[in-house]
């Protein structure tokens, strides 16, 4: 296992982190995790030297954090660090950050976690966060002695991201991040920024939830024709790695297969290792996904603002996701928590003032119906 240091924290953390999202289930029921597997799972990461398990006060269904609380106790793990997150779409008030944080420690079985993040801090949430007094909840909790180090989970826009940076002394941010997500909410710029300020960098949603791992023919071609053979998988995780800017990526996974792979991935995770022609050949897979645009919305906003709310852009650009990977369900979940209640495709009213004003002729209305459709609005 190779190893980076976690920003300023100076913690050295295996450059493959465990999602805890992902654990495999029992009759498809989200909070039913099939403990055997996941302990045989978690073992043969740790084993061979991943350090460090990101889990959330939501993941199964709130079932992630007790088993964890239960598997580290009985394991005795030493030098294993853990991470979870306050659902900040829950808070309204400063009680419920303490009652949460409270809840967390007793279900981790532990009088202190090593990295408490806020969970999707976005401008949705920001003003309850900041109205419950946030800032000042994590340097109590920090005091306290109950948390060590704090961060926060991201998806929203690049200059909010780079705003929340500046806002406290964060240790550690978690970024959604892969080929296909450079321009992308915080993406190589924010990581850029928050490395340089000297925050640890963890990458979330490598695989884009999967859909990297599984891709279709005619963009499998594309890596058949590289020198190095490698998995869709290990190309993904590769070029995250090759990026010194960032620490450490956390993958899910369902399988022992996925662990024995990714743990050997690893292993070849050097910074800066990928060639001028490799890095070319990742371009033409981003192309070839990027080809199966429905709408060619180019987030101009012209459009914008609608006497409705509707948020027109963000609209296409989740049918967009939801086409480009194949993957309805996934972005189905962002759609509906990233965007306010207004700003989704179903308060459209077809009065059509958007569609004149449209560089890209796009006809909106009807495009807007078939965003209402895939997502089941
Ligand atoms: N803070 C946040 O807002 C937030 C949001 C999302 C995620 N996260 C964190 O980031 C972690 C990673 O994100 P994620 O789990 O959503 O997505 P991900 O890591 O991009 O994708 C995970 C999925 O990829 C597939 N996979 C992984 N390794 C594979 C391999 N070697 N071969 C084939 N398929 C493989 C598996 O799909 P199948 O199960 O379908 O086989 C797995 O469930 C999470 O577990 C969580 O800890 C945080």
């Amino acid at each position: 296992m190779l190893y980076r240091k976690l920003g300023k924290t100076g913690v050295e953390v295996s450059i493959l982190g465990f999602g805890c999202m992902r654990f495999p289930t029992l009759n498809g029921k989200t909070e039913r995790i099939n403990q055997d597997q996941t302990r045989k799972m978690l073992n043969y990461a740790l084993d061979n030297g991943v350090n460090f398990l990101d889990t959330g006060y939501t993941y199964h269904n709130g079932a992630s954090e007790h088993f964890l609380g239960r598997y580290l106790n009985e394991e005795d793990l030493k030098d294993v660090y853990l991470s979870t997150k306050i659902p900040s779409w829950n808070i309204t008030r400063r009680e419920d950050l303490d009652n949460y944080l409270d809840e967390q420690l007793n279900k981790l079985q532990t009088d202190t976690i090593d990295f408490y993040l806020v969970h999707n801090l976005n401008q949705k949430y920001w003003p309850h966060l900041e109205k419950a007094d946030i800032f000042q909840f994590l340097d109590d909790a920090l005091a306290d002695g109950k948390i060590k180090y704090t961060g926060f989970s991201f998806h929203d826009e690049l200059e909010f991201f780079m705003e929340v940076v500046d806002l406290y002394p964060w240790d550690m941010i978690m970024v959604q991040y892969s080929y296909m997500d450079e321009d992308y909410q915080a993406g190589r710029e924010g990581i850029r920024y928050a490395s340089s300020q000297g925050l640890g960098v963890a990458v979330m949603e490598p695989l884009r939830g999967g859909a990297l791992a599984n891709i279709p023919e005619d963009i499998q071609i594309i890596w058949n024709k590289a020198e190095t053979r490698r998995s869709p998988v290990e190309w993904a995780l590769q070029y995250i790695w090759d990026n010194p800017d960032i620490d450490i990526v956390f993958c899910g996974m369902s399988t022992l297969k996925q662990v024995h792979d990714n743990v050997k991935y690893a292993m070849d995770g050097y910074p800066e290792k990928l060639t001028s022609n490799e890095k070319y050949m990742v371009k033409e897979v981003k192309m070839a996904f990027k080809d199966r645009i429905m709408v060619d919305c180019t987030s101009c906003g012209y459009c914008m603002p609608c006497s409705e709310g509707v948020n027109i852009p963000k609209c296409f650009m989740h049918y967009n996701h939801a086409n480009i990977y194949d993957d309805v369900e996934n972005e189905s979940m962002h759609y509906f928590v990233l965007l306010k209640d207004e700003e989704r495709a179903n308060n459209c009213i077809e009065c059509g003032e958007c569609e004149n004003l449209c560089p890209q002729m796009i006809n909106i209305k009807q495009e807007l119906k078939k965003v209402r459709k895939t997502f089941n609005e």
